[in-house]
């Protein structure tokens, strides 16, 4: 399932130019999920293409993941006007989407705080949080959700570059741990 290209369930569409599909690899066991598309991504319908997504980019390459390899989306597929947050109600409407998406996958990491509510179904404080990786359930099937920041709060923070590189680090421990535990055929 995916929302219809002239999908009218929100009142997001009003404002976009095109809807914003998710992005790399289509089986990739790794997720990242972002808050919802900025100018850049409405003009080229493609998540994480602006600034933020170049430093998206070059930090995964930098911990030996790439766009190509994991799965990249939002918790809406449409810009909000004015780069505004998702409102619960609009994530809520896209949020069959988003299920549908995750469901085979086996590590998701929400990048920022509206990516976290919208996964965890709950408030976050996002510092209390970031880079503790929890257990979810979507669809009847559990996976490991990891809460990190969001790289446009990274821009000129070197801590949270650093953090978002740990995210990574932790995510791929994960994957290989997860690898190990089946080959095992335990
Ligand atoms: N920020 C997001 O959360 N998602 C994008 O696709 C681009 C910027």
């Amino acid at each position: 399932m995916r929302p219809e290209d002239d999908c009218q369930r929100c009142r997001l569409c009003e404002g976009r130019a095109r809807l914003v599909m998710p992005d790399g690899d289509p089986r990739s066991p790794l997720a990242l999920v972002g808050e919802a598309p900025g100018a850049k991504e409405d003009e080229q319908g493609r998540p994480f293409v602006g600034r933020s997504g170049k430093l998206l980019d070059r930090l995964l390459e930098e911990e030996g993941l790439s766009r190509s390899t994991v799965y990249i989306t939002n918790t809406v597929k449409c810009r909000p006007p004015g780069n505004r947050a998702p409102t619960q109600e609009e994530m809520d409407v896209c949020f069959p989407f988003l299920e549908e998406e995750l469901a085979d996958r086996v590590v998701i990491i929400t990048l920022g705080r509206s990516a976290a509510r919208d996964l965890l179904r709950r408030d976050v404080r996002l510092k209390d949080e970031v880079n503790r990786p929890q257990e979810i359930t979507i669809r009847g099937s559990k996976k490991l959700l990891i809460p990190a920041y969001h790289p446009a709060a990274s821009i000129y923070n070197a801590k949270v570059k650093d953090s978002l590189r740990e995210t990574f680090r932790i995510a791929r421990t994960c994957l290989e741990d997860r690898r190990t535990f089946l080959s095992k055929g335990t």
